[in-house]
């Protein structure tokens, strides 16, 4: 095999990352070759703690061999046919099953496609037509969360809520409106969570009668957000007043939950928290386990019905949509979920998890514990108490995500918010090494820094 420096050197040359800038390529890349439940191994034997599931999507481990006999017996056998037209492939059928068993309410009908942002582009053009067949066409506008993620195509990043997305790619689609999310006014106007809730709630509604019911088609958001904020937690009051808006002007809610679905927030998925049920929901990243590329846009029978009458049929999809092996994989990959309780073990461990990561407050950089079972956040502030941020924002975030790295774990950061959100699988020894290995970093980046 070539050197480590052969190959940086190649993939410099030949590979564009994706989200990536120049200083994250040029400062010391590296290679992974090898995968094994919670942990990676480099091109240079370095073995790294996976604290977060290679982009939220190993959910039980890596290296599982279930999986892997699932897609070899489905490649021997037919390893694809498009899901088309009028035909239809057999993993295809008993995967929609599946999620219609595991799905909230009458959530059952599936839209197998290959990524997160095409299930998200996919919701919003189901609602699009969804309002154009049922006669009301002039609904086209969509609104979404200010700072939450939606996806890379053109659709999706134009119901992004955060600039760096979409700032180069101006202008973005028309008729795409942003509302805030609760823990803004938490944050930025100091209000209490129930306050923050009605005041969040009683903007929403203000925006919603602004543009005018009549001519939104759906409201699209995670319920909890994403990485790039830190997993928020909204309140219940929040989700239900969000429900009600939609069902009293005839909006489509669309759930985003391709980050927080299966299983990582202690629940089969996060709505699951409130009983609040979308009309149509997204999954992506751990439905597939990260073994192939697989996401879905679920809706009910209610919407899906009117795709089938005569000339009304869905006018989109993909080549690879529902893809036959990815599919099977998919299957298994809930099948590992079921089998090992692996939901429980999301709620036992995040609490433990939770807890480890509260008792580093003694830190005094250490701002704000968030999140909800396996998907939680670590804030670094220069004062918790008013919320100030590190100055400049990111370095320290930065340096504890390289030492990390040098300890033998790979740290998610986004900025001077760390992320926690392992597999599903993790155990109270793998929970234990991860934050004892952060506390290490911390701790030397606040003598390091004068933060003590
Ligand atoms: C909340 C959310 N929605 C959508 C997406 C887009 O998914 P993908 O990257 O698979 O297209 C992501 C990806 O990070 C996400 O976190």
């Amino acid at each position: 095999m070539r050197n480590h420096d052969e190959l940086v050197e190649a993939a410099r040359r030949h590979v564009l990352l994706h989200f990536a800038e120049n200083e994250d390529i040029a400062e010391q890349p590296k290679i992974f070759v090898r995968g094994e439940g919670m942990y990676l191994w480099d091109d240079e034997g370095n073995k790294y703690l996976d604290t977060f599931a290679s982009l939220l999507t190993t959910v039980c481990g890596h290296h599982r061999p279930e999986i892997h006999a699932a897609v070899q017996k489905q490649m021997e056998q037919l390893e694809f046919f498009p899901s088309y037209h009028d035909c239809y492939t057999l993993p295809a059928i008993e995967l929609s099953e599946k999620l219609a068993e595991v799905m909230p309410g009458d959530l059952s009908v599936s839209f197998i496609v290959c990524g997160g942002s095409e299930a998200n582009e996919s919701a919003m053009k189901m609602a699009r037509q969804y309002f154009w067949e049922t006669g009301q066409r002039a609904r086209t506008k969509i609104l979404a969360k200010r700072w939450s993620y939606t996806g890379a195509t053109m659709g999706t990043m134009s119901a992004t809520g955060i600039p760096w997305f979409w700032e180069t790619f101006t202008p973005r689609l028309p008729g795409y409106k942003f509302f805030n999310p609760e823990w803004h006014y938490h944050r930025e106007l100091g209000l209490d969570e129930a306050d923050a809730a009605k005041v969040a709630l009683k903007d929403l509604t203000a925006l919603v009668e602004f543009e005018g019911p009549e001519s939104l088609a759906a409201i699209i958001m995670d319920p909890v957000s994403g990485s790039n904020t830190g997993y928020w937690v909204p309140t219940a009051e929040f989700m239900h007043g969000v429900r009600d808006l939609c069902d009293k002007h005839g909006i489509l809610l669309i759930f985003d939950e391709v980050q927080v679905g299966f299983g990582k927030t202690g629940k089969w998925f996060c709505c699951d928290h409130w009983d609040v049920v979308p009309d149509i929901i997204t999954v992506g990243k751990g439905f597939g386990g990260g073994y192939l590329p697989i996401a879905a846009a679920v809706t009910t029978p209610q919407v899906a019905d009117v795709f089938g009458k005569p000339g009304s049929e869905f006018r989109h999809g993909f080549t690879f949509g529902g893809h036959t092996t990815a599919c099977a994989a998919a299957l298994e990959n809930i099948a590992i979920i079921e089998r090992e309780n692996l939901v429980e073990n999301a709620e036992q461990m995040g609490r433990y998890l939770r807890e480890k990561l509260e008792d580093l407050y003694k830190y005094p950089i250490v701002g704000h514990v968030r999140g909800i079972g396996l998907v939680l956040a670590l804030e670094l502030l220069e004062d918790r108490a008013t919320w100030k941020k590190l100055e400049p924002e990111g370095k320290i975030g930065s340096w504890v995500r390289d030492r990390c790295y040098e300890l033998g774990m790979i740290l998610r950061n986004n900025e001077d918010i760390l992320v926690f959100a392992p597999s599903l699988t993790i155990t109270r020894e793998e929970v234990d090494l991860m934050v004892g290995l952060t506390e290490q970093a911390l701790s030397e980046a606040c003598e390091k820094f004068g933060k003590t």
